[in-house]
């Protein structure tokens, strides 16, 4: 079988190449067949002439594990720490979370105190990238000593994971990350403080994690007898972290978010100092907590077949019957038994013993089971009574950069115009801030018009 070259029905990357426009092509043109002759099919290249790269062997040999910590370095963005300013608001965000939650399970009024500082003295305003020092404190209940180093110093780590209850965080990942970019922007440790009552020390120590390992490493420990800077503080943790941030930009984005945790929060008290700029205080409008979310269990309707089958294998319950009315919301003993019933399985057997065909039929059954929906104590809605308190609170102290500026500062590449009007912004040249109303902050003159200084509040809804 001979290979007949076509030149009129095939042609060669060289010679489509050569029949571009523009260039001129030096050969003939080909004759123009009367016929063409039919196309003869690819012949299949040799394989034998791929040289093997690796073996399945030396494939497996650089097979491993890739620690939780090692996977998060690289995909710091997945946890918001995409960039230098987005950054400096997850930090915030993450730690205040944190204390927010620490204090309502503990039943105390929160005292949160935010400050982020210069890591370098004189750092230009106008700095788009520099080291800065961010701290939250707060009054919450501590955390003891022999948990403080795996909640700094180890991703998915922490209380909130394996319960059903409303809270702000609950992954186990929120401030290891925060401490994890700054190490791997500054090099630097994350550094605790934490006392759990009055009498006990004050424990401060350093904590770096072993990406590696996703483990802690722990230097510089040691027990105080007071809170350093303030003999009174009974109780309560402050983290500090230094990291490599865009205040210029990021300002803005912490600034809203304390506003708005403010807003939501009118039982806590929130401080913040930061660079260029005077403190800014959000002063307490409620001395109630807000209700305490009650705990739930998974409601049947919202159940997977995986996740109940390993409820199922895990369950301590001697009976089917049991297994139900404890593991599920409501479900008690009569419900309990028209699902056994539908899904055919005796209430007596034991749980680990479900096969798997047995799962999928109590799954359908509970799934299609009539069932109350469930209760809504799980929820702790803040209420009209709070909202308006903290609206007051809100609007009493509130700053903006003005309209177009802040429109300026959100383009992908601001000019160095803007970049300069804001750093003027930050220095206190034309900022236009409403510090705390006369009397306590919580005035409704405010809702008027900031308190009587500078213009008319006109804020723009941002989407974050
Ligand atoms: N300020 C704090 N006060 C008391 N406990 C805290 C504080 N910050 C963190 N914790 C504890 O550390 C755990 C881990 O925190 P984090 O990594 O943010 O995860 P998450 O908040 O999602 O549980 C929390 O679940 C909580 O038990
Ligand atoms: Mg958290």
């Amino acid at each position: 079988m001979g290979k007949k070259k076509d030149s009129s029905a095939q042609l060669s990357l060289g010679d489509a190449l050569a029949a571009r426009p523009g260039k001129k092509d030096p050969a003939p043109a080909p004759p123009i067949a009367a016929e063409p002759e039919p196309v003869a099919a690819p012949e299949d290249h040799a394989p034998a002439k791929v040289a093997r790269r690796a073996t399945a062997e030396q494939m497996g040999q650089r097979q491993r594990e890739i620690s939780i910590s090692e996977f998060f370095t690289k995909n710091r963005h997945l946890l918001g720490f995409d960039n230098p300013s987005k950054a400096l608001l997850t930090t915030v965000k993450e730690a205040v979370d944190n204390s927010l939650d620490a204090c309502e399970e503990a039943g105390i009024l929160p005292e949160i105190l935010v400050e982020i500082g210069e890591a370098t003295p004189g750092t230009p305003a106008t700095a788009t990238e520099a080291k800065y020092r961010v701290a939250i404190e707060d009054n919450g209940p501590g955390i003891v000593r022999k948990q403080i180093d795996k909640v700094f110093g180890k991703l998915l780590y922490g209380s909130k994971f394996h319960r059903l209850k409303q809270s702000r965080g609950q992954q186990g990942i929120g401030i290891s990350a925060a401490g994890m970019y700054g190490q791997l922007t500054t090099g630097k440790p994350v550094t605790v403080l934490s006392r759990v009552r009055k009498g006990q020390p004050v424990h401060s120590l350093d904590i770096a994690i072993d990406t590696r390992k996703n483990a802690p490493v722990v230097s510089n420990e040691k027990d105080l007898e007071e809170w350093p800077g303030n003999i009174e503080k009974e109780h309560g943790t402050r983290v500090e972290i230094e990291m490599v941030a865009n205040y210029l930009h990021g300002q803005r984005f912490v600034l809203r978010y304390l506003e708005q945790t403010a807003l939501a929060n009118p039982h806590a008290r929130v401080e913040y100092r930061r660079p260029r700029l005077p403190p800014l205080v959000f002063p307490r409008a409620a001395d109630d907590l807000p209700r305490e979310a009650t705990e739930i269990q998974p409601h049947p309707h919202g159940i997977e077949l995986g996740a109940l089958q390993l409820m199922l294998a895990e369950s301590k319950e001697r009976s089917l019957r049991g297994f139900l009315t404890t593991s599920f919301s409501r479900v008690g003993p009569q419900p309990a038994a028209l699902i056994l019933e539908a899904a055919k399985l005796s209430p007596n057997i034991r749980p680990s013993g479900v096969d798997h065909a047995a799962a999928e039929r109590l799954h359908k059954a509970l799934a299609e089971a009539k069932l109350m929906a469930p209760p809504t104590g799980c929820l702790s809605p803040i209420g009209d009574a709070l909202v308006r308190k903290g609206l007051i609170n809100f609007l009493s102290v509130i700053e903006e950069e003005g309209p177009e500026l802040e429109l300026a500062l959100d383009a992908p590449n601001p000019s160095k115009a803007v970049l300069e009007a804001a750093a003027t912004t930050l220095s206190g040249g034309s900022a236009v801030a409403t510090g705390p109303a006369p009397g306590g902050g919580a005035s409704p003159a405010s809702l008027g018009g900031g308190g009587g200084r500078g213009p008319p509040l006109r804020r723009r809804r941002r989407g974050h």
